[in-house]
């Protein structure tokens, strides 16, 4: 299967749901050896209130789930769901023998304390790896899960022939899901890692002056067309994290999912970029299930 192709400008376009699909055959060949073992990889999703997207990821998440060979199971939880009682029923689903990892759906309602709910998570079971034990250890080199969708722009890198081995990386954004850990992962001393990396955010003065320099570009700003062909230095890797839903009347939805790289201007200087959608996406789930069999794999051992 080609993952990459030809853009309309000079860029090759990286197909993330190839890629992604390449994942998720591995992982479900390790599931299948797993059940010889009489384990199936165990995920528990945990979700509070009623956010349209947060529903329809988990859903999606779920099927990607039951597709590979893991039991998936959904806890939805109202909004008014006390602090205390969600981490209680959290405490119960890590007790629960067929779950070998639990992911808490971020953002949570504005009445829970995302940091206290997320350190409630026991860090053996913390498939997202956002734990303070988790990002901790990934920031001294130390074995843990790698939050999803930082593993999985790593993944894309290095299966399309992009290491990022000796490259100046730079991130745009500082969240503690993306930008931080992929920031760690990246500066790590191993042949996977090993770059020079740098990370911008909405206080960094002059951004152009940072992205410019980037050999590998990595937008996780939040904000639609943010980086612009400008921006961008003639054959970068440009690799697009933005998630973000626009007006578009002209689709029956009301709505397009746009990343936060201006993609048809960006295109013409980049050496490849990724689609939004078909880009980062589909390796964020994929690396959730890679994650998933990674902690079931640990529980053999
Ligand atoms: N919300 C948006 N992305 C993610 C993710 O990767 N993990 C979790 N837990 N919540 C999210």
């Amino acid at each position: 299967m080609p993952v990459l192709s030809e853009a309309e400008g000079s860029a090759q376009i990286i197909d993330g749901r190839a890629i992604a699909a390449q994942v998720r055959a591995e992982v479900a060949e390790r599931a299948r050896k797993l059940a010889e073992h009489g384990v199936i990889p165990g995920l528990a999703f945990v979700l509070a209130g009623e956010n349209p997207s947060s529903i329809s990821y988990v859903r999606s998440k779920g099927d990607a789930a039951e597709d590979a060979g893991i039991f998936s199971e959904t806890f939805h939880f109202s909004d008014s769901i006390s602090q205390e009682q969600l981490i209680s029923r959290i405490i119960d689903v890590e007790e629960d023998s067929r779950f070998h990892a639990v992911l808490v759906q971020l953002p949570l309602p504005p009445n829970l304390d995302e940091s206290a709910v997320v350190n409630a998570i026991d860090p053996t079971m913390d498939v997202d790896g956002i734990t303070a034990v988790n990002l901790g250890r990934l920031l001294r080199g130390e074995p843990c899960p790698h939050p999803a969708t930082p593993a999985g722009v790593v993944e894309l890198l290095h299966r399309t022939g992009n290491p990022p081995e000796g490259k100046h990386v730079v991130v745009c954004g500082r969240s503690n899901i993306v930008g931080k850990p992929l920031a760690a992962i990246l500066m790590q001393k191993n042949p996977r890692a090993n770059a020079t990396v740098t990370i911008c955010h909405t206080a960094t003065p002059n951004l152009a002056d940072f992205t410019r320099q980037a050999d590998i570009l990595v937008a996780a700003m939040g904000s639609p067309a943010a980086i612009t062909a400008d921006m961008v230095k003639p054959g970068a890797v440009v690799i697009d994290v933005g998630n973000n839903w626009v007006p578009d009347p002209s689709r029956k939805s009301g709505r397009r999912l746009v990343g936060d790289v201006d993609f048809e201007g960006v295109s013409a200087v980049a050496g490849a970029i990724t689609p939004v959608p078909g880009g980062v996406g589909p390796m964020t789930v994929a690396m959730l299930l890679s994650n998933t069999v990674a902690l079931a794999e640990s529980s053999l051992a």
